[in-house]
């Protein structure tokens, strides 16, 4: 007998009714373990036992958006604000390349202060010393023709998560800001040839298991290059002060979920789920994630990017936390990857 679990490791795909029922199949220990199964299966015929290890440079915290969750909302006075300088950034990555990596992640807030000239010449910088190092970018909405400049000036990857694939939940926590421009800035980011990164929080104010199918059913229509998932966690000095966040065990079904429906994504263990449970990266790598993100930001700043309170790694140095992940990734019974790690998924254009 088989049902929507075997149904799901088999075809990679479900409709959004079927992932309702396999959701609330979750509530049985036996299927949530079959599921961390099928998911650990999929990622290891894909991807083996490796994880991809990616530097994250913060090199931001201003930002123009007022998401309701988010510590570094525009709104958000106590925030310390901080710029880096491109030599900082620059500086950032040479030490992350001595340290080994070959993927720098630069994420800010939606700062225009990096116009696409300033954010060209950063790029140059890190792509003329790093031939073959890849650059993502995480760094909000912009216009079409800024993200084809920013590709055309090296950066391959784009991480953009949709944050909710519920257009009233989206418009409820996302002040003056439209669910059909960030479905827009996806389709377009794609279309551009980036290797494109989606995803959501889980356990927001009033999502529900089918606000969750969802999200995982944009996911399996979109296929998107690479997925972050992590706990939604509460931050005091804003709107959601007080709620009750997500829950790793949570996070770890959609991760699962996420693998499955998507089997070729890289598929982060997020720094969040490592802050909500000193486990908790390793626990998503089991349940079929592929990489990981280690601080590269300067240790000065690191505690004002602070999407969220108690987040782990604030002060430690790149070169402890490159340590920290490998042994955790090895103790885990996986490898470390400090290659490229392009997504399976995606297809280099010709
Ligand atoms: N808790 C967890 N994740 C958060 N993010 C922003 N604020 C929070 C929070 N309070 C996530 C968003 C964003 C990513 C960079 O961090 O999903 O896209
Ligand atoms: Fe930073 Fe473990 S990853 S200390």
């Amino acid at each position: 007998m088989t049902d929507l679990l075997d149904q799901l490791f088999e075809t990679h795909s479900l409709t959004k009714d079927e992932i309702i029922d396999a959701l609330r199949m979750m509530e049985d220990p036996q299927h949530k373990s079959r599921l961390f199964d099928y998911a650990n299966r999929t990622r290891l015929a894909h991807y083996g036992p490796r994880v991809f290890m990616r530097g994250l440079v913060e090199f931001s915290n201003y930002c123009r958006r007022d998401c309701m969750y988010c510590g570094i909302r525009a709104g958000n006075r106590n925030a310390d604000r901080y710029r880096l300088a491109p030599e900082d950034i620059l500086a950032c990555c040479r030490e992350g390349y001595e340290l080994g990596y070959r993927t720098f992640v630069l994420q800010s807030g939606e700062d225009m202060w990096y116009t696409v000239d300033r954010l060209t010449d950063i790029l140059g910088m890190i792509k003329g010393e790093f031939p073959d190092a890849a650059v993502t970018l995480s760094i909000g909405e912009r216009s079409r023709s800024e993200y084809e400049a920013l590709y055309k000036a090296g950066a391959e990857r784009f991480l953009l998560r949709h944050e909710t694939a519920s257009r009233e939940l989206y418009e409820s926590l996302h002040p003056n800001m439209s669910f059909d421009n960030r479905m827009e800035c996806l389709r377009m980011l794609k279309e551009i040839g980036y290797q494109v990164g989606a995803g959501f929080m889980v356990g927001l104010p009033g999502q529900t298991l089918e606000h969750l199918a969802e999200d995982l059913d944009f996911l399996h229509r979109f296929q998107p290059d690479m997925i972050g998932i992590g706990p939604f966690i509460p931050h005091s000095d804003t709107p959601l002060k007080g709620s009750k966040g997500g829950t790793v065990d949570n996070t770890l079904v959609m991760v699962a979920f996420a693998r499955l429906l998507v089997p070729k994504a890289n598929l982060p263990a997020t720094t969040a789920m490592g802050s909500l449970d000193p486990q908790g990266r390793e626990k998503a790598i089991k349940a079929g994630a592929n990489v990981v993100m280690p601080n590269l930001s300067p240790t000065s700043v690191r505690e004002k990017y602070a999407l969220y309170e108690n987040k782990i790694c604030t002060g430690d140095e790149a070169a402890h936390c490159r340590g920290c992940i490998e042994m955790r990734i090895k103790v885990s019974g996986f490898e470390v990857d400090m290659g490229r790690g392009d997504s399976l998924n995606w297809q280099e254009p010709v």
